[in-house]
């Protein structure tokens, strides 16, 4: 049957953000395309089983370039930054996208990653040494936050020094409850700092990608300062808000099902296979980015109108029972191929490489260094951020010994 009158607009439960997926697998099975209204007041329609996600997220007549397709004639943003920091890959069609993605590959190497091991494990192991007094720490403060955050300052050549001010900023950007003028004030922040970096480094390159990303050509092209620094935005962004909390939350789900965190532990060669069903389990994103359309659509049976904003719930088609099999259950040993918490498509994850590295050490070096890891406050107390996009806990104290 193909629906096109609008149905009726599903009501987000008030405890949506502390289990998104409960009402997610509602969903699936009641309405698996159906309209929403987020708390920042944005409406969407949510598509949630994994069939329409993975070929949502294929569908060229989703798009992500709002800017150039849905801005009504004469629209100039209230600010500068908002311009500046939108132009990125993600939110951009072929063939701009093609074009900028195909330069960010040539500075954003395998190679480049493969060799940051030595550092991430570096990093992993300073911040495991200033932890190992305590009896317990609140593990995202001490652990899941500076390890990414460190990795992708360094990779990017930003000063130590400046890497504690990019987590009030990007706290601000991705919450659903920040006002406007907050988001705008902490944009222009950002988008000032990365202006005066890239000046900086083109006086004097370095061996980071924000220099290889200012040299890297493709066929005479480059990318001009706008896009430099929405990219920096991207990829600072992008690089920490999600491996945190793959971190965190996957230590969580470890803690939750101590066999699973057994077998891990007496079997490490088991990690990359642990990593990617922590990934598909535990979903750093609630979903992917917004994308609308420019036509009707049919998804799973229901027309959604042109002009609409549509969200694939990667989260949910992870846990679709008709895709992976008990999938509320964490099981580090299955196939979990095939999931889509990297996304799936042109915009597939760009980072996923270097995710799937510091998931892998960081689990490693937690496991072998703390045998007694436990939760310190019952599980029932931990909150999650109030964020449509990022799922992530606020805090997650830890007893260590
Ligand atoms: C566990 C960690 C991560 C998760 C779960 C994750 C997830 C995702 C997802 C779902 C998308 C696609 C969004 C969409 O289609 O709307 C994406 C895109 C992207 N991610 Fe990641 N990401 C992670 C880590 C990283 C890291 C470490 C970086 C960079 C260093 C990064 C950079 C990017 C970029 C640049 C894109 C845009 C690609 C494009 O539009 O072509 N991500 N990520």
């Amino acid at each position: 049957m193909t629906e096109s009158a609008a149905p009726a607009t599903e009501e987000l439960p008030s405890e949506y953000f502390q289990d998104p997926l409960r009402f997610f697998a509602r969903m699936r099975d009641k309405r698996p395309v159906t309209r929403v209204t987020l708390p920042d007041g944005g409406r969407y329609w949510l598509v949630t089983r994994y069939a329409d996600v993975r070929a949502a997220l294929a569908d060229p007549r989703l798009c992500k370039d709002w800017m150039g397709k849905l801005k009504p004639p004469g629209w100039e943003p209230a600010h500068q930054a908002t311009t500046f920091l939108n132009m990125n890959l993600l939110n951009l069609d072929p063939p701009d996208h093609t074009r900028l993605r195909r330069l960010v590959v040539k500075a954003f190497t395998a190679r480049r990653v493969a060799g940051l091991r030595p550092r991430v494990e570096a990093i992993t192991a300073s911040l495991l040494d200033a932890v190992a007094g305590h009896d317990s720490v609140d593990l995202i403060e001490a652990f899941a936050f500076p390890l990414p955050v460190t990795v992708i300052s360094e990779l990017l050549g930003i000063p130590a020094a400046d890497q504690g001010r990019f987590r009030a900023w990007s706290n601000v950007v991705v919450s659903s409850v920040t006002s406007q003028e907050e988001w705008f004030t902490a944009a222009t922040e950002m988008y000032t700092y990365f202006t005066d970096l890239v000046a900086r480094k083109r006086q004097s390159p370095a061996d980071d990608l924000v220099s290889a990303l200012i040299e890297a050509r493709d066929a005479g092209d480059s990318l001009d300062e706008r896009e430099l620094i929405s990219m920096m935005f991207l990829l600072l962004v992008a690089g920490h808000e999600t491996t945190t909390n793959l971190i965190a939350s996957g230590t969580l789900a470890l803690l939750s099902s101590p066999a699973e965190m057994a077998r891990l532990r007496g079997d490490p060669a088991l990690l990359p296979a642990a990593v990617e069903e922590l990934l598909r389990y535990v979903n750093p994103l609630n979903h992917a980015t917004d994308r609308f359309t420019v036509e009707p659509v049919e998804i799973g049976g229901v027309t959604i109108p042109a002009r609409e904003w549509v969200l694939c719930v990667t989260s949910s088609a992870n846990h679709d029972p008709s895709r992976f099999a008990d999938a509320d259950r964490l099981e580090l040993g299955r196939d979990a191929s095939g999931h889509v918490a990297f996304g799936h498509g042109i915009h597939y994850c760009l980072g996923a490489p270097l995710a799937r590295l510091e998931g892998e050490v960081a689990f490693g070096a937690l496991l072998s260094r703390f045998p007694s890891l436990a939760l310190a406050v019952p599980e029932s107390s931990l909150r999650w951020r109030p964020s449509s996009l990022i799922h992530g806990l606020e805090t997650l104290p830890v007893r260590l010994r």
